[in-house]
């Protein structure tokens, strides 16, 4: 990307503007995230399995695996939530113990520390309670849209890595195909809230659905994700995208590494499945 082609950086970097049907102040904004996700935690494995849009275990170990996590390394799983990707991780690394999974909601990280026996930190990825160049692999999953602040957020990702380690963070991104977008607004709009609230009977399970879809829909592009992980520190930045709604975003910490086994992130080339996006 050349620098006018890039876009402006290094301020605050919201992942989307503030959506006052939902709360009134941007700071209002992570207790109303809190408040949904305790009040959904129960429900949340079964919602996303019915949605198929967390994309199921094989997809999120696969995509791990693609950013180069390996056995032996330190992960921490930012926004683990009850669990999902933090699962993956640790059959890749092969030990619960090497995993540790932080999460602002008690009631998510209950979930996960009850289903994986993980160690579990209650807290935000803008602010980690992890101590600096700790951890060789950090992940965040299908959780940017509810940072508060991308900037300060990828800085703190690359404080708790060691040189060389790997910061992954997976995402759904809008479809760039007009039809794609049309039939997932449809899909994620009216049907997935419905069967949300049919399958859960919880309200507050149908609202996270229908909050999910807006912060999707107003999300910052790739291009200032990229820039801000570039801003943070991080080289060899890059997105590869899965059958053009699941981006990959990946990046390395500078340094010689000190990672376990070796940095195995994959140089995967294109398949009808993934493809590496240009920047
Ligand atoms: C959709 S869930 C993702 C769970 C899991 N990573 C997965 O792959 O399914 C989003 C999680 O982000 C957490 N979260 C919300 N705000 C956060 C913040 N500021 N920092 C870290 N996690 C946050 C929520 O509590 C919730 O558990």
């Amino acid at each position: 990307m050349n620098s006018s082609q890039r876009p402006e950086t290094g301020g605050a970097l919201p992942p989307h503007p503030t959506l006052r049907r939902y709360y009134g102040r941007d700071a209002d904004r992570p207790r109303f995230v809190r408040g949904l996700f305790d009040s959904a935690a129960r429900d949340y494995d079964a919602i996303e399995g019915g949605m198929a849009l967390g994309t199921g275990r094989w997809y999120r170990r696969e995509a791990l695996r693609r950013a180069g996590l390996a056995p032996g390394m330190r992960v921490l799983d930012v926004a683990i939530g009850t669990g999902l990707l933090a699962r993956e991780a640790i059959r890749l690394t092969g030990d619960p113990l090497r995993v540790t999974g932080l999460d602002p909601s008690a009631g998510m990280l209950v979930e996960a520390r009850r289903q994986l026996g993980v160690r579990g930190v209650l807290g935000v990825g803008e602010q980690l309670a992890v101590r600096t160049a700790s951890v060789d692999f950090v992940s965040l999953g299908y959780a940017l849209r509810h940072l508060s602040d991308l900037t300060v957020t990828f800085r703190e990702f690359f404080r708790v890595l060691r040189p060389g380690g790997i910061v992954c963070v997976l995402e759904l991104t809008k479809p760039s195909s007009r039809v794609g977008y049309a039939a997932l607004r449809i899909y994620m709009r009216r049907i997935v809230p419905m069967l949300t609230r049919l399958r859960t009977r919880n309200a507050e399970a149908e609202l996270l659905m229908r909050y999910f879809w807006d912060t999707i829909e107003s999300c910052v592009p790739p291009a200032r994700i990229l820039a801000a992980l570039d801003d943070a520190g991080f080289e060899d930045v890059r997105r590869a995208l899965a059958i053009g709604l699941f981006s990959e975003y990946t990046g390395r910490k500078p340094g010689p590494s000190q990672v376990p086994v070796g940095p195995a992130r994959r140089e995967d080339r294109d398949n009808f499945f993934v493809r590496k996006m240009r920047r």
